[in-house]
Order: structure tokens, then sequence, then C-alpha cells
């Protein structure tokens, strides 16, 4: 693979979870030209001491980018959490990126990314950036990172003191990605790939309901039960444990996608850009076992 630790390479949302790792990975790694675009440049006072350049990047800000984007050879951009306006923001992005001459853009996308009704705005969004950097004609590598193990944390504890899982019927498997690993990944893409390609970024085995309430049970000492559900009756679920409609039905769509197999693909781009072996999902959860409990 060739090698492209010396040129210009941007991290937009540094200053985010994923952006932060992504340009401490970089580091590591030995890039010499590492520039972190941020909202807030203010917080990545630490990685300007550290010899990374910093710079202003809001894609709110399109008639801006232009000159935040001077002089880049390859960017990284992570998607926004500007969700319902991300189409708008990553464009703008995007045809900055080719109008200053950016020559490869790799960029944070989901499983499944298509324009479907039943796919919801999230992955909508995704699917029309991901056709905005194809038509763009720049090179792109598309990273389509999986569920974050760090999803499985939210609400864990409430599911080890009931003691019940809820999921839907036919449960295929979900291919979890702790975001260490992603970021560390969509860097090691940064440095490497070439061309254009859409990858999927998944940890190293799809893990089911079951599988997972065992993983609960076994770290935990609680007995934790599957239990299967329709996708109407785990939305009323959710409302009825005080999670707002519109967020239950995107929960929801998800895990239709888990049923039909899209969840379930397992790649190993983790290790071929990071140089590492993903973390499966017992050991995120070994590293988390204090969010077991209440
Ligand atoms: N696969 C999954 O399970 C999963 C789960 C959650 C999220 N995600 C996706 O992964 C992305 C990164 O995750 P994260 O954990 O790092 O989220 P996060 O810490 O909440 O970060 C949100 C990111 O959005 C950026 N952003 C927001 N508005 C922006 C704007 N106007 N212009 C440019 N950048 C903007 C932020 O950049 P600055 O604040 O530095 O400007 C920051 O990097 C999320 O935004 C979301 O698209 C995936």
């Amino acid at each position: 693979m060739p090698d492209f630790k010396d040129q210009s390479l941007l991290v937009t949302g540094a200053s985010g979870h994923f952006g932060r790792i992504a340009v401490e990975e970089l580091l590591a790694r030995g890039a010499t030209k590492i520039v972190a675009g941020t909202r807030e440049p203010d917080k990545l006072a630490d990685l300007r001491d550290r010899g990374v350049e910093v710079r202003r990047v809001d894609f709110d800000e399109a008639g801006s980018l232009a000159q935040a984007f001077a002089g880049i050879d390859r960017m990284l951009m992570v998607s926004t959490d500007g969700i319902g306006k991300r189409i708008a923001q990553q464009t703008a992005a995007i045809d900055a990126a080719k109008a200053v001459g950016i020559k490869h853009i790799i960029y944070t996308s989901a499983p499944a990314a298509r324009p479907n009704a039943d796919a919801r705005t999230i992955l909508q969004e995704h699917f029309a950036t991901e056709l905005a950097i194809a038509g763009s004609g720049l090179d792109f590598t598309i990273l389509r990172n999986h569920m974050y193990a760090e999803n499985n944390l939210a609400g864990v504890a409430q599911i080890v003191a009931s003691g019940q899982l809820f999921g839907l019927v036919g449960d295929r498997g979900t291919a979890y990605v702790t975001r260490a690993d992603a970021a560390r990944t969509a860097a090691g893409a940064l440095l490497l790939a070439s061309g254009k390609a859409i990858e999927d970024v998944t940890g190293p085995a799809a893990v089911t309901n079951t599988e997972r309430t065992a993983l609960l049970s076994k770290l935990s000492g609680k007995p934790v039960t599957s239990i299967a559900v329709t996708p109407d009756e785990l939305a009323a679920g959710m409302v009825a444990a005080g999670l707002p409609g519109d967020f239950a039905d995107v929960l929801v769509a998800f895990q239709i996608d888990a049923v039909l197999g899209y969840h379930g693909v397992v790649t190993n781009i983790v290790e071929r850009y990071s140089g590492r072996k993903p973390h499966s999902l017992a050991n995120f959860l070994e590293d988390n076992r204090s969010a077991l409990v209440s």
C-alpha cells in the first residue's frame, strides 16, 4: 500500500470522540502534516502544542470552507451529529474539497446506507453524502462504521437489573465495533487508502441478542434473558420507558436492519488499516464491567 504520511492530512470534527482518536492515531503513526479541523479550536490547544495545525472548520459556514481546506491533500470527513441538516453540511464540505484540490476523501458512513423510506433520515443522509462524494470525481474511501460497541452501554444497568433484554424476533446479529477501532481504522485509511472503495467497518463477529444476554449474565453474575418481540412491541416498550417516539422509531429501524442481516457482515478492514485485531464485544464489556451495575 502507498503511504501518505507526509501529505497534508485533515481530520474534520477533531474535537469529537471519533475525530480526536483519529488525530491521536495519526500522531502515533508518524504523520508529519496533521491538520485538526473543528468548530471550537480552543478545545484542541493541547494538540497544537504537539505540532498539530488546528483550523476552524464549520460545515454550516460553507463560504469559509475553501480557505479552511487550503493546501490539504487528503481529508477524513467525520459525519456530523446534525441529523436533518447533514446533506447540506457535508455537501458543502465535499464541494469545497473539490474546489481546493483535495485528492481523497474518507467518510464515516453507516451500514446499509440507502435512500429507502424504511431507512429513516440517518441512513438517507449517509447515502446522499456517499452519492455526493462519488459524484465529485475525487478518490474516496467510504467507511460504513457498524454499530459502536459503546451503544451497548446505554441502559445496560437497567437491563441487567431487570434481567430482561428486549429485541426483535429474527435478529441475525450485529458486528459491533468499538469507536476507537473504527477511528484508528479511519486514520489508517487517511494514511494508506487509494482509489475508490466502500468498506464495512466491523468488529470480529456478529453477536445476536441471545449471545449478548449470555455475555451480560456472565459478566454481571445475574441472569439476563433475551425476549424477542415485534417491532411495534419494541417501539411501544421504548416509549413506555421514556424514550421519545421518533428516537424509538430510529432504534427499532436499526434493529430491523439487524433482522435483515445488514449488521451481521464481518470484514477484516480494522486489522487492514489499523494494524490491530478488532476488539470483540466480550472484550469491550469486560473493560466496561462497572457500567453493568446501577
Ligand atoms: N456507528 C455508530 O454506532 C454511531 C453512533 C453514534 C454516532 N455515529 C456517527 O459518528 C460520528 C462521530 O461520532 P462521535 O462519537 O465522535 O460523535 P460526537 O463526539 O458527538 O461528535 C460529533 C461530531 O460532529 C462534528 N460536527 C458537528 N457539527 C459540525 C459542523 N457544523 N461542521 C463540522 N463538524 C461538525 C463535531 O465536530 P467539532 O465539535 O469538533 O466541530 C464532532 O466531530 C457522529 O457524528 C455520527 O455521525 C455513529
